[in-house]
Formats: C-alpha cells, structure tokens, sequence
C-alpha cells in the first residue's frame, strides 16, 4: 500500500542523514563479510526523522527480520525476556523510546547484549533458582528522543551511536517529490519549495502537511498543487513561514507575554501554556534551538531577538 511506499526500503532510497547513511553502510557491509550479526545500535534525535525507519533499513539490508516495541510497552522484565527468547539468529529488536524502560527491565538487556543470555529466576523463596538461557546473537537497536537519560551502563553497550539531524532544504524537497509520486499527485516547484520550508526540517511532518494540501487541491478540483493553496492550507493549519506551530506560538508568546522574555524553567512555562514538560523538550525545544528563537540559560528559556522580530513584537526593558 501507499503508506509502506512512503518509507525507504534501503539506503539507496532514504534521503539525507549522509553521515550517518555511510557509516552503517560500511558497519552492515563489514559484519556481512564476517558473517555476524550487527553491533548494536543507538539512534537519538528528534521526533520524526527516520530512526524507525533506519532500523528497519538496517534489517533489510543485513537480511534479517525486523521485531519492532518501545521502552513504555515493556513493563515487566518477563515482556522482554519473551520477546528475547523468540529471537531468531541476526534479528534486529528495535526498541522505540528506549530511555522509558524501567531499571529491572533495562537490566536484563545488559547480559543480553552483552553475551546473548538472560538470567530468569524460576520458583519462589526456598525453591528459587535461576537458570540461563542462550539468546541467538541478535542486534539492538535503540531508539531515543532525549540522550541525556540513557543511563551510562546501557550506552555504553551500544557499538554504533548515531545522530539524526534536522533535514536540510533540498533534501526535504527531494522527499516531498518522492512522496508526490508515490500519492500520484504533481506538486508546482514552487509549491514544494513552500512545503518544504514550512515542514521544521522534519520528513514525517512534511509528508503529513503534504496529505493535508493534497486534501485542499482536490477539494477545490485541482490537478496539481499549487503555491496559493499550499499557503492557503498551511496557513489554516496554523503552520507559519518558519514551520513553526500552534503549540511553538504558546510557547514563544508565553516567555515574551508572561516572562518578559525569560529567563523563565521549563516547569513554569509549560505549566502556564497547559503542556507537557517533557513534550516541549523533546519537539519544540530542539527546533527553537536550533532557528535560534530560543536559548536555555542556567537560569531558564529565554527568547531571543529573532523570537522577538519574528512576531513583530518590541522588547520592553
Ligand atoms: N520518507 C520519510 N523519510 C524519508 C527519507 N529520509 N528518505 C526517503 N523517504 C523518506
């Protein structure tokens, strides 16, 4: 279907992440060679860059089977060892979010990657024993928002550490015109030059406000997309000429509004705009950062004088 075309199968076909593109294509093509499993892997960056989508890359390019959870969804350290023990030889077990396991359950991932076993305690009180049981070799591969809270010990397990970084202009463009083919609808140069702009350097949020563009064009009997309605739709969508959003514009406002500017802790902030800490962290922080809208200081978030110009707002002393 559609959805599955829209995800790069290989490297050959995913887009951007250079860097990091051509150091698994030498880490996978090596361990190939040597007929081994791949070393394991962690993947951090922001939210809706492809580190789902390279995991499953790396699988099919090593030629094993993919078995995709999340940190959240493993609550008990026997989840886990049921889905080690399933394992067959050279799977990839891709574990989304995985700074959200919890301390018991992360502790059985360490014999695991480590040596390929897990320690499972059968019986109770006195008739309590452990025993081992051998895992094929398999590799991990983590995923992460948030570096900072990978704990030393499991980080220092992964072999292969790599970063996803904002897409640039031209790649996101690139994107968008393979997604194009793949709806089978033409979108104006001009218009994806648009889309691309108002998309944060981001293929998953491109790809969706392309759908929501595609929705406007056809609403209104159009062939192709045009530039008008792709401002008309990202405009009603409350996405402005810097990509940012509905929840950017909370944030922003709120530190000039109601903090003069800041410095102001995150708690406070998000707090008095009604969002979560850990949302505004993890998908506006790294944006603002990164356009410079925003800078953290040991004493909070401040906003800068880009933040300031770009709402045509004067700063008050
Ligand atoms: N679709 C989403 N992300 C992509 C990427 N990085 N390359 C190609 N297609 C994509």
């Amino acid at each position: 279907d559609e959805e599955s075309q829209l995800r790069p199968h290989s490297f050959e076909q995913y887009i951007g992440q250079e860097d990091l593109k051509k150091n698994l294509k030498v880490f996978v093509t090596a361990a190939k060679m040597r007929d081994e499993s791949l070393d394991h892997v962690l993947l951090y960056g922001p939210p809706g860059l492809g580190k789902t989508t390279m995991s499953m890359i790396i699988a099919n390019e090593m030629g094993t089977h993919i078995r995709v959870t999340s940190g959240p969804s493993i609550d008990k350290t026997g989840d886990l060892v049921a889905i080690l023990t399933a394992l067959e030889p050279g799977d990839v077990l891709f574990i989304d979010e995985i700074h959200r396991l919890n301390k018991v359950v992360e502790e059985v991932l360490y014999p695991a990657m480590e040596d390929y076993c897990v320690d499972v305690i059968i019986g109770k009180d006195q008739s309590a024993r452990s025993i081992r049981i051998d895992l094929p070799p398999f590799t991990l591969v983590g995923a992460t928002t948030r570096m900072g809270d990978i704990s030393a010990p499991l980080r220092d397990r992964f072999g292969i550490i790599g970063k996803l970084d904002y897409y640039k202009d031209d790649e996101l463009q690139e994107i968008i015109s393979r997604t194009s083919k793949v709806y089978g609808m033409d979108i104006a140069d001009d218009a994806r030059s648009e889309l691309a702009k108002r998309s944060r350097g981001t293929p998953r949020i491109a790809n969706r406000l392309f759908r929501r563009v595609r929705d406007f064009s056809m609403f209104y009997g159009e062939k192709v997309i045009s530039l008008e309605r792709t401002k008309e739709a990202l405009d009603n969508l409350k996405v402005d000429d810097l990509g940012l959003d509905h929840v950017d514009h909370k944030y922003l406002l709120g530190i000039i509004e109601r903090y003069r500017g800041g410095p102001v802790g995150l708690n406070a902030l998000a707090a008095s705009i009604g969002e979560e800490p850990n949302t505004l962290e993890d998908v506006c922080e790294p944006y603002l950062l990164q356009k410079g809208l925003i800078r953290r200081t040991a004493k909070g978030r401040v906003a800068t004088d880009l933040a300031y110009r770009h709402f045509h707002i004067e700063r008050e002393f």
